[in-house]
């Protein structure tokens, strides 16, 4: 059982806190995970109208937690939350109050604040945190995404934090660090010894990173045009998973031993230069088509502020890592929006076999092994291998895949997790902020020389499809495909 922790969530009415902590919680306390004393604090300007039981029914109809709400345990979860209206930008009585809620002095109760609030906010909640005494060492803030615009904000609001709470009391959520396959990935890779002795330029051939979405700007169209794909999707949850991906075996699995290894992939990601930029990054941004059978507008259409843009909504990248393990490797990462399926995987594809001994034998059909993990909409772990082809009986081979699906309804959700995570104080989970500037710094460099008009032009592709033609130029030019086109 887990120790009772006070969170506070502040945007506790917002967004984020509406479509995923709250269901993530309903579900993780119907599991089990919480301790009888575990209280939640919503933060507002202003409290709803409605009672708690009320909102809460009403928010999971819309977003449905993960587990089926019923009058008893809506009661019973209701129990553990409360609202607090609460100015973020000054302090006032109740910041007091929400001090003696707690009862951090003298008690060893974790208190974690959950920021779901815009980082224009971060430094006035955490300097009133701090006024108010909830900083203390069993104090953690935890920050969610966006972690600035660019190095220099990412600088300023990574400084501006640490006036009041230090690097161990600072967990920032990258939200699909907390998904189960991420957490397989490193199961596998650092408890099997077949997989390590493979991993590396002498047996992979590349490895392919997707997070392929098939809706729209789903009404976020102020804060996804300012920040395009780029910013929203690689700067953080793709150049993670390439971090896990890539990183060497962590001397202990603790959040210092893991960040440090991830921290020297992203030192060693190849600096791009407009020209290489121009050669490997691939931008576009959908018009018009059709998703899933149903006609789907353009981007410009999904924007309500204005009727024309230049922000990407689909980048497709050729990364390399110059390190002796990776050298020649090439890493492919692709994410956009209104493409045709949703789905999220990682390809590690093995190269080919040394020498084919008999064409015939091998009946044409020989394939290099694929290892595949699969984030979303499954959890899956998949790998491909050739077998004799027992149907025919002729001596031939075929490629079967051997498939672990590891999806299970019962366990517990990324944000819940990760939360779970932050009060236990276990770092391995959460980016250093160190990760989250070096990332900035390779992303910087694509954004300027797209900015400087060296870096390659803004492509179109149909809603519903795979992505401009040049994405799968980038990979084909080099005879490979991206598996997951289908
Ligand atoms: C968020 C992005 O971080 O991740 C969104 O801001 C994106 O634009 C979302 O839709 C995808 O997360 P998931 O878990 O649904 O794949």
């Amino acid at each position: 059982m887990n120790k009772a922790f006070d969170l506070i969530i502040f945007g506790g009415m917002g967004d984020l806190s509406k479509k995923k902590l709250l269901p993530a919680l309903y579900s993780g306390w119907l599991a089990g995970h919480f301790h009888p004393d575990t209280r939640i604090f919503l933060t507002s300007r202003r409290a709803p109208d409605q009672s708690m039981k009320e909102w809460l029914q009403d928010i999971f109809s819309q977003y449905k937690p993960a587990r089926s709400v019923t009058e008893e345990r809506l009661n019973g979860f209701c129990e553990h939350v409360e609202f607090i209206t609460l100015d973020l930008m000054h302090g006032c009585e109740n910041w007091q109050k929400l001090h003696e809620r707690l009862t951090i002095d003298g008690q060893d109760r974790i208190v974690t604040s959950f920021l779901a609030i815009p980082p224009s906010l971060f430094t006035s909640v955490c300097s009133l945190l701090d006024k108010h005494g909830i900083n203390t060492p069993n104090c953690r803030v935890v920050l969610e995404k966006p972690l600035g615009h660019d190095l220099e904000s990412a600088k300023k609001i990574n400084a501006e934090v640490a006036q009041y709470f230090s690097e161990e009391q600072t967990f920032r959520i990258d939200h699909y660090l907390g998904k189960e396959a991420v957490q397989n990935l490193l199961a596998l890779r650092f408890s099997n010894i077949i997989f390590e002795k493979l991993w590396d330029s002498s047996t992979i051939d590349h490895v392919q990173i997707t997070i392929a979405e098939d809706m729209g700007l789903k009404g976020r169209d102020a804060y996804y045009d300012d920040s395009g794909a780029l910013r929203d999707m690689v700067q953080n949850h793709l150049l993670q998973l390439l971090c896990l991906v890539a990183m060497e075996p962590p001397a202990r699995m603790d959040g210092d031993s893991i960040r440090e290894e991830k921290l020297k992939v992203l030192k060693s990601l190849e600096p791009m230069t407009n020209e290489l930029v121009k050669k490997t990054v691939v931008r576009g941004q959908y018009v018009a088509g059709a998703v899933n059978g149903e006609p789907a507008g353009g981007y410009a259409d999904d924007l309500n502020l204005k009727s024309s843009s230049s922000t990407e909504s689909f980048v497709a990248i050729r990364a390399s890592i110059q390190n002796w393990r990776w050298a020649n490797v090439p890493f492919y990462l692709r994410t956009g929006k209104r493409l045709a399926d949703r789905f999220a995987e990682i390809v590690i594809q093995f190269k080919d076999i040394p020498h084919h001994a008999d064409p015939e034998w091998t009946g044409g059909a020989l394939q290099p092994n694929r290892f595949i993990i699969r984030l979303q909409p499954d959890d899956k772990l998949v790998m491909s291998m050739m077998v004799k082809n027992h149907s025919v009986d002729d001596g031939s081979l075929k490629e079967v895949e051997l498939d672990l699906d590891v999806t299970d309804d019962k366990r517990v959700g990324p944000y819940m997790r990760l939360i779970l995570a932050a009060t236990r104080g276990d770092h391995s989970l959460f980016v250093h902020r160190e990760e989250v500037e070096y990332a900035w710094q390779w992303i910087d460099s694509i954004i300027e020389a797209w900015q400087s008009g060296k870096g390659g032009t803004l492509f179109p592709y149909q809603a519903g499809s795979w992505g401009p033609y040049e994405a799968h130029d980038l990979i084909n030019r080099e005879g490979r495909q991206w598996f997951h086109e289908s």
